[in-house]
């Protein structure tokens, strides 16, 4: 898992009302290059939905999003779950996925919530909402401090500014619900979301090349 969030650099975060809608908009995000992604288990269809792509779209690294408690590190887990990722940081979520082999990604905020997690064993963390909690200046704060963790910024994250996200060194893959338009999956228009896709793809490869 590692080693595809350095590659690809991007984690899309899908909210998914509709599980049926689940297979096109994960096929349609690997159609333009982005494999690793995130299922939300805030919608009533999220399990569902990580189950159809878990079935139905191998190419995905499929993983749940929003998971609050250790309960639903299980549920995501059975479901078909390659990773999880949370908002906050709670050992007994960090825990029931450590205990089940599955990576891990809980979001922290401050220095005291990153150095929580480190204690915890994790070298990756989400970095969340990484708009509001101070952006770039922030990762360079946490990042100088946290030598050997990096970071996911998620939150507020987009095509505008996923660039220079990126280019900071301690950043492994920025997270986003961008490439994923609730109108567009509302609608069925799964090009959109492909070219979303692509997109952030390419201003991922242009900025690693860079370096
Ligand atoms: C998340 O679940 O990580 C966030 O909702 C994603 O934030 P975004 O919608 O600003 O990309």
């Amino acid at each position: 898992m590692e080693a595809l969030l350095q590659k690809t650099g991007v984690v899309a975060v899908v909210v998914i009302d509709d599980a049926e809608k689940a297979v096109p908009v994960a096929r349609a995000l690997c159609a333009g290059g982005v494999p690793a992604i995130e299922v939300t288990l805030r919608t009533a269809a999220g399990l569902d939905a990580i189950a159809r792509i878990a079935e139905h779209v191998p190419e995905a690294s499929i993983g749940a999003g929003t998971v609050l408690s250790g309960e639903q590190v299980n549920q995501a887990i059975d479901a078909g779950s390659q990773f999880i990722v949370s908002p906050g940081c709670q050992p007994q979520v960090v825990e029931q996925a450590q205990a089940a082999n599955c990576p891990v990604y809980p979001g922290v905020a401050t220095a005291t919530e990153a150095q929580a997690a480190w204690n915890m064993g994790l070298r990756i963390l989400k970095f969340f909402p990484g708009g509001l909690a101070g952006g770039i200046p922030m990762l360079k704060a946490l990042g100088s401090v946290f030598r050997d963790v990096k970071f996911m910024p998620t939150g507020g994250v987009n095509a505008a500014n996923l660039g220079e996200y990126l280019a900071q060194p301690s950043v492994i893959a920025c997270g986003g619900s961008w490439l994923t338009p609730a109108s567009a999956i509302a609608s069925g228009d799964y090009q959109t979301i492909t070219d979303l896709a692509a997109e952030a793809v390419g201003i991922a490869q242009q900025t690693r090349n860079q370096d």
